[in-house]
């Protein structure tokens, strides 16, 4: 394994080391309270130990994992000095977002004073804002997966812990830093975390005892009229850079004269270049354009082996496929990303809700009023509409928007008028409003509702292929009362992957066929404590993967899950999450990142790879 790995060690540190400037700043290195070696020894400086991995057994098999603080593996301070002075001084040590507000912050690499009065009544005060904590530099904004070991509290006696945080992290602020960053991970063995917006449902950019890259600083635009590039498209597009986020790139078309638009998620404060795209990216112009990553022209891509590429429909177009919905974080990391944009039409919205006081607090009535909202959603999709609702426990039932894309008001509510006139047969009384704006963005902004960040659950998801709801809409509502049944909350998306777009395009990108087929896509959150006990999450997850997931798959067999919102310890995620096309996505994984520089869950290729040890060393099984 030894000469394996030795062997993979390229000249690329060498190049780090010649390329890096001697560190000079060795006074302010001293003055840090922690020793980033995580060896309160002198450091060895042997060059031999760190192309190691760190053999451990775990429940009865044998581990060969990645090198974290402690193991004689782990970079010397002497390594992290050459890598801090090769990405500028940008290396910094990860503390959590409300160790402010606490006198200690235990830490991997030691244990630091923290308390800062002023800092804690800020976090305090933004903790649940989404912006905040993008803006941080390593936090999850889904706090489940950093373990909920340091939340704001009032009392600073009390301890905050690393949890599940990444250990170091580079703010990038150019390709080269980027670069080091990747070449520094292979070389020492290190669990590397790319981390956009934080924005992750599956836990994904946080990780424990891991060296991030934020890609935060990558905030270019640039726009064309008539693209001139590697396929025969050449209409309107943008180029954007890895840390641009959806409402960054729509405000900047829509100040265009006509204002355009592009495929986004719903939710706009979600990246564009980072792990929506790699992993499709659906949103309410879904029905009109297909995923996000239909509409990709080009990729700026570094692969493991630390080189900048190019990725389009000529050049490495097995890549180019690869990011395009075949996982993120798992083929390289987009520094800059090109699409389509579109003309933007005047649009209408329609939203509606159902509570007790609608159904006479009638449980049976209410769940035959949502049967019959879902028998609908082909009919919707068909006829353009993108759906986003929410189905919570007591009788909440929040239908927030229906969006029609270049429809009238009149056009938009006769798509739905056969759903209200059987919902007035039944004696239903119900609100809706509809409105029309001059555009879609400015409906986008008006009726799309902020989300917020610092809530903890499990996430899991299911979609219902055309075919399933045709056939079995009953099953699938048992299958929903079964969700809320067993403590989780529902998010559907109606939309229909292959609508707008052309069939001989469904193959142009890695997103599972099956997406082109769908009428609702649906998200499972199961809220829970990231630091309940072990014993309640491992039966949580349980309950989520067989139970609340199970039922959804077992009354939707012809359905997918989407890699970004669903349950990665789900059975059989391979077919789940990409369909026919896995074993190729396998193969270009073997090709492109051979040895696992990259790492997320539930992506092409980490069959092998486990987070043993209660979700903290990642290690592959022997
Ligand atoms: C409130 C909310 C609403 C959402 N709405 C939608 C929606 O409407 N449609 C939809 O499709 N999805 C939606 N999502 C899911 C979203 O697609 C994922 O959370 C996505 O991974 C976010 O990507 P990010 O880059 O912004 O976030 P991050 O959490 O920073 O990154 C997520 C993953 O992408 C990887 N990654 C990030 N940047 C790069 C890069 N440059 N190169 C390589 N890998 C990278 C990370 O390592 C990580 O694995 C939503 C999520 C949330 C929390
Ligand atoms: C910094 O550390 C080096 C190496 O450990 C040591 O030789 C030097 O004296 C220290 N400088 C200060 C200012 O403490
Ligand atoms: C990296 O260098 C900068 C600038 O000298 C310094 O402020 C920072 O503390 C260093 N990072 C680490 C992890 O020591
Ligand atoms: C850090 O602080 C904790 C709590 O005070 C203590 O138990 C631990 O020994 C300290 N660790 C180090 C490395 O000093
Ligand atoms: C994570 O949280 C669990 C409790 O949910 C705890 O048992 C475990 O020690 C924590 N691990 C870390 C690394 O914080
Ligand atoms: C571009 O168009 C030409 C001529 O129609 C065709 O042969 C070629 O395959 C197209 N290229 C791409 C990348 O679609
Ligand atoms: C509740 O609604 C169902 C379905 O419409 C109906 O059969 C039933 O009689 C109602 N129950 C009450 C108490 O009104
Ligand atoms: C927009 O709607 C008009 C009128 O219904 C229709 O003629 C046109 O084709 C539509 N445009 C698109 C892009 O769907
Ligand atoms: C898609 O769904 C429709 C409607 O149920 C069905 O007739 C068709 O066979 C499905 N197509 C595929 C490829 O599954």
């Amino acid at each position: 394994m030894r000469a394996t790995i030795a062997s993979l060690v390229s000249n690329a540190l060498l190049l780090i080391q010649q390329a890096a400037a001697a560190p000079t700043d060795t006074d302010t290195w001293n003055e840090t309270t922690v020793d980033i070696s995580g060896d309160s020894s002198a450091d060895s400086f042997s060059v031999a130990s760190i192309y190691d991995w760190t053999y451990r057994r775990w429940n009865g098999a044998n581990y060969a994992c990645k090198c974290y603080p402690g193991d004689p593996c782990w970079p010397s301070t002497l390594q992290w000095n050459l890598l801090n002075a090769t990405v500028g001084g940008n290396l910094q040590i990860s503390i959590p977002p409300a160790a402010s507000c606490y006198n200690t912050f235990q830490g991997l690499l030691g244990n630091i004073s923290t308390y800062n009065a002023a800092q804690c009544a800020d976090v305090h005060a933004n903790y649940a804002s989404e912006q905040w904590q993008i803006d941080l530099p390593t936090a999850g904004l889904w706090t489940y997966f950093t373990n909920d070991t340091c939340r704001p509290t009032t009392n600073p006696t009390d301890s905050c812990t690393g949890g599940y945080f990444p250990t170091i992290y580079i703010k990038a602020t150019t390709i080269a830093h980027i670069q080091a960053g990747i070449l520094f991970a292979k070389n020492n063995n290190l669990r590397l975390i790319i981390r956009n917006t934080g924005h992750d449902f599956l836990g994904r950019s946080v990780g424990w005892g891991a060296l991030v890259i934020n890609t935060h600083s990558f905030k270019d635009i640039s726009l064309t009229s008539s693209y001139r590039g590697a396929c025969n498209y050449t209409g309107s597009a943008i180029t954007v850079g890895a840390g641009v986020q959806a409402f960054e790139a729509l405000s900047k078309l829509h100040s265009l004269n006509p204002p355009k638009i592009m495929v986004t998620g719903e939710c706009a404060t979600v990246g564009v270049a980072g792990g929506l795209v790699q992993g499709g990216g659906h949103g309410p112009l879904t029905n009109f354009y297909g995923f996000l990553a239909d509409t990709a022209l080009e990729f700026q891509v570094i692969t493991a082996d630390g080189v900048l590429r190019t990725a389009n429909a000529k050049t490495n177009p097995d890549l180019f496929w690869a990011l395009r919905g075949g996982g993120p974080s798992a083929f390289g990391v987009v520094v800059q990303a090109t699409y389509k944009t579109f003309d933007d039409y005047s649009s209408s919205g329609t939203t509606f809700a159902l509570g007790p006081a609608n159904v006479n607090n009638n449980d049976t009535l209410w769940w035959d009023a949502i049967a019959k909202f879902h028998s609908y959603s082909n009919h919707f999709v068909d006829n353009g509409l993108y759906i986003y609702y929410e189905l919570y426990p007591g009788l909440s039932f929040r239908v927030q928007p229906v969006v029609g894309v270049n429809k009238t008001a009149a056009q938009l509510e006769a798509v739905l008028q056969p759903l209200f006139n059987d919902w007035t047969a039944m004696g239903l009384t119900f609100d809706k409003t509809t409105t029309t704006y001059s555009t879609f963005y400015e409906l986008y902004n008006a009726l799309f509702e902020s989300e917020v960040a610092g809530d903890s659950a499990l996430t899991g998801g299911w979609a219902f292929s055309k075919t399933d709801v045709a056939k079995n809409n009953a099953g699938i509502i048992d299958a929903f009362k079964n969700v809320l049944n067993n403590g989780a909350l529902l998010v559907g998306h109606m939309w229909n992957g292959g609508h707008g777009l052309p069939q001989s395009q469904w193959a142009d990108s890695a997103i599972n066929l099956r997406f082109r087929n769908v009428s609702d896509k649906l998200i499972t959150i199961l809220p829970l404590s990231g630091n309940a006990p072990l014993a309640e999450k491992e039966a949580a997850q349980r309950v989520l993967t067989d139970v609340v997931d199970g039922g959804l798959r077992a009354a939707g067999p012809n359905g997918a899950a989407y890699i970004n919102e669903a349950d990665p310890f789900q059975p059989n995620w391979q077919t789940a999450f990409w369909g026919t096309n896995y074993p190729k996505l396998l193969q270009l994984r073997q090709k492109w990142d051979p040895t696992g520089v990259f790492y997320s869950v539930s992506t092409p290729g980490t069959e092998k790879w486990e987070q043993i040890e209660y979700g903290t060393r990642l290690c592959k099984k022997l």
